[in-house]
């Protein structure tokens, strides 16, 4: 099966970007990372791209005259490699039209809580604050909305009495790394279909148990 050409849009430290590079370079996800756009020229996923001689570009949305124009440019770059799929990871900036356009349902991002709850920055806190039990990630597709597109697949994590922002967004964090390359594998396989809101995973059972109660239900 041929490799899908992948493109990576990240602003920060770029962890989930490692873990779609660890994924591919141990088999586990048939993909191809052509290229990484970040709009941060100190973002940490650049040295991860060099590491791997994955080619990186910097685009500056200051340099171009409209957010329009900056995501016009991307999609461009992205089109111009025969990416199939745009994967966001960290980046810091709700996606515009042109790039919307140019890859309906085409572009993933991964969310640090169980959407449609806590959408926005700091979803992690805002879960964490509010006292809910389990908290989780969420990979969606993209529109141009903040943190709206169909959900594609989801992890739960229990939220401890004793837990920080910190130890809270380290659990996730794991969850994350595991999630996103499944998600992507899942594209890569043909196994997604949206009809409508809603994203179909062909062949994969679902079990009826409850997956995650905390605090766990007493035995006696
Ligand atoms: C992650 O928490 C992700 O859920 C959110 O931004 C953070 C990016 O972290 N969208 P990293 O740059 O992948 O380490």
């Amino acid at each position: 099966m041929d490799r899908v050409k992948i493109g990576v849009l990240a602003s920060g430290r770029g962890s989930n970007f490692q873990s779609i590079i660890d994924a591919i370079q141990e088999g586990r996800l048939p993909a191809e990372v052509k290229l990484l756009i970040t709009d941060n020229p100190d973002a940490f996923a650049i040295e991860r791209a060099k590491k791997h001689a994955i080619e990186h570009l910097v685009l500056v949305p200051k340099a171009y005259a409209s957010k329009g124009d900056f995501f016009d440019a991307a999609a461009k770059e992205l089109k111009s490699r025969g990416v199939r799929l745009v994967v966001l990871a960290g980046f810091m900036r709700l996606v515009g039209k042109p790039l919307v356009d140019a890859f309906p349902n085409r572009i993933m991002n991964i969310h640090p809580a169980l959407l449609p709850s806590f959408p926005g920055l700091h979803g992690q806190e805002q879960a964490r604050a509010y006292g809910v039990k389990i908290s989780g990630c969420s990979v969606h597709f993209v529109d141009e909305g903040m943190d709206t597109g169909p959900v594609i697949i989801q992890a739960a994590v229990p939220v401890k009495d004793d837990d920080t922002e910190e130890t809270l967004s380290a659990r996730i964090l794991r969850c994350e790394h595991k999630i996103y390359p499944e998600a992507i594998k899942l594209f890569c396989e043909g196994k997604i279909e949206v009809v409508g809101r809603r994203v179909k995973i062909k062949g994969i059972a679902v079990s009826d148990d409850a997956v995650l109660i905390n605090p766990p239900l007493s035995s006696r």
